[in-house]
């Protein structure tokens, strides 16, 4: 096991003892003892996520990987290592086949089962993991169809297993302490959120030796929105998505498609065939979406131009404007010292810092990717499973988050027509309570 400093193996057991008391957990039927017992992950998929996830997971007491599974054997292999490594015991390895994991699932060793495998696996992995009774994780999206994401609610309502999916930027220090600002009204009534996933991936569509990855495969066929929950996850959270206000309605449209042949163009030459060959994917996807509330949301979607990373996090309401960007900058009326000008968001991050993250901030930035998130989300997974209580994502966030990537396609498809959205939920919105501000 690695070393862990005091505050984590304190924060993390005290969650153990005292989060189960809190909130008991009414609907999951997965049976055993709360506390100081071992967590027993099965890890499906490790390439380059699920072994970074691995690793995170790894750095937390308490948490044995009996099993692992990747179509790659030699991935699989240096997971085996990696785990073998940390607690001195090596995993049984699944490598036979596309459907391997199905074995997985069905060992009675596991408390849960995470996957990150390509998106086209979430679904069946978590689908089966809930059936035979485990907790379910799943890498971003959780789903790639409407009918998929009914299929997660559908099944975790049958079985009583929660299911999450890790979707890290909701822990971002600048997002939790949105949060917290908008819990404590700071924003006022809110308004508006303009947001995206702008990323420059073109390096992830295409293999060295000339070939589409998976990634690539979904961009040459498809045209739409294929990575939105980054984005959404922390504006569905401000905004109470599923929990007294949900989306009802998004219109998508699509910019031309250039990116992803010129690329193959530079990198494998003009006369190369996937220089030569069409792709569907717009360059710039841009969705509008609404809320029961009167809420709006821009949600872009720019993974194959050249540009600076940047997920915007605009957040408008009745008494100020959040703007994200590399400092971000914040204005609110009667608090900001000049009318009409922004002033620097990084105070605001001292004043207003989440608990969750101000006691976990340590371990987070020595354990975690993408800026410490990566950690406080395995934190927030292993608790729950440890203490057998439902996800703080649940599925009705991983099916809405989700399912805005067939929403786009239709849309899309449509010259940018309006789709409804699916109420996963039926109707428990109205009920639901916002997500709260808690430690760790
Ligand atoms: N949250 C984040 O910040 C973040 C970052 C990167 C990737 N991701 C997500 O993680 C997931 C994986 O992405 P990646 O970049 O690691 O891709 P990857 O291609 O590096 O890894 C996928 C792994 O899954 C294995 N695999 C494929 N089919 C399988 C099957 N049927 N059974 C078992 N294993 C199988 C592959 O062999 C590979 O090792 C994706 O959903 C991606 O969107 C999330």
């Amino acid at each position: 096991m690695q070393t862990l400093n005091a505050l984590s193996r304190r924060a993390f057991l005290n969650a153990a003892t005292t989060v189960a008391a809190a909130t008991a957990l009414t609907s999951a039927k997965a049976k055993g003892d709360a506390s100081n017992r071992a967590i027993r992950i099965g890890m499906v998929g490790v390439g380059s996520r699920g072994t970074h996830l691995l690793q995170t997971m790894l750095s937390f007491p308490g948490v044995q990987v009996p099993a692992v599974c990747d179509i790659v054997p030699e991935r699989a292999a240096r997971a085996q290592d990696l785990v073998e490594k940390a607690t001195g015991t090596r995993p049984e390895a699944y490598t036979k086949d596309q459907r391997d994991w199905q074995r997985l699932v069905e060992r009675d060793d596991l408390d849960a089962v995470l996957t990150a495998t390509p998106w086209e696996w979430h679904t069946p992995i978590m689908v089966a993991a809930m059936k035979a009774g485990k907790y379910a994780g799943t890498e971003v999206p959780a789903a790639v169809t409407v009918e998929e994401c009914w299929d997660l609610v559908r099944t975790s309502e049958q079985t009583g297993m929660p299911c999450m999916m890790l979707e890290n930027v909701c822990y971002f220090q600048e997002v939790l302490t949105l949060l917290r600002m908008v819990r404590e009204g700071v924003f006022g009534d809110l308004l508006h959120a303009e947001v995206g996933y702008q990323h420059d991936c073109r390096f992830l569509m295409f293999t060295d030796d000339g070939k589409l990855t998976w990634r690539g495969e979904h961009g040459a066929v498809k045209d739409g929105n294929l990575y939105p929950t980054h984005p959404i996850g922390p504006v569905a959270q401000w905004m109470n998505i599923n929990r007294g206000d949900r989306f009802t309605r998004i219109s998508s449209v699509s910019t031309k498609s250039t990116g992803l042949k010129n690329y193959a163009a530079q990198k494998f030459g003009p006369d190369h065939p996937l220089a030569k060959r069409d792709y569907a994917l717009g360059d710039v996807n841009t969705s509008v979406l609404q809320t029961e509330n009167g809420l709006t949301v821009t949600l872009y979607f720019d993974l194959c131009t050249p540009r600076p990373y940047d997920l915007i996090l605009r957040l408008q309401g009745t008494k100020g404007i959040h703007m994200g960007g590399a400092q971000g900058d914040i204005y609110l009326e009667g608090t900001s010292p000049k009318a009409h000008t922004y002033e620097p968001f990084a105070p605001y991050m001292e004043k207003y810092s989440h608990p969750l993250w101000t006691a976990l901030q340590e371990q987070a930035k020595e354990h975690g990717g993408h800026g410490g998130s990566d950690y406080v989300t395995m934190y927030e997974f292993l608790k729950a499973i440890r203490n057998r209580t439902p996800f703080p994502q649940d599925v009705y966030d991983a099916a809405t988050w989700s399912v805005i990537t067939p929403l786009s396609f239709e849309s899309v498809a449509n010259s940018g027509a309006v789709v409804d959205f699916p109420d996963f939920t039926q109707g428990k919105w109205k009920e639901r309570k916002p997500v709260p501000v808690y430690g760790a």
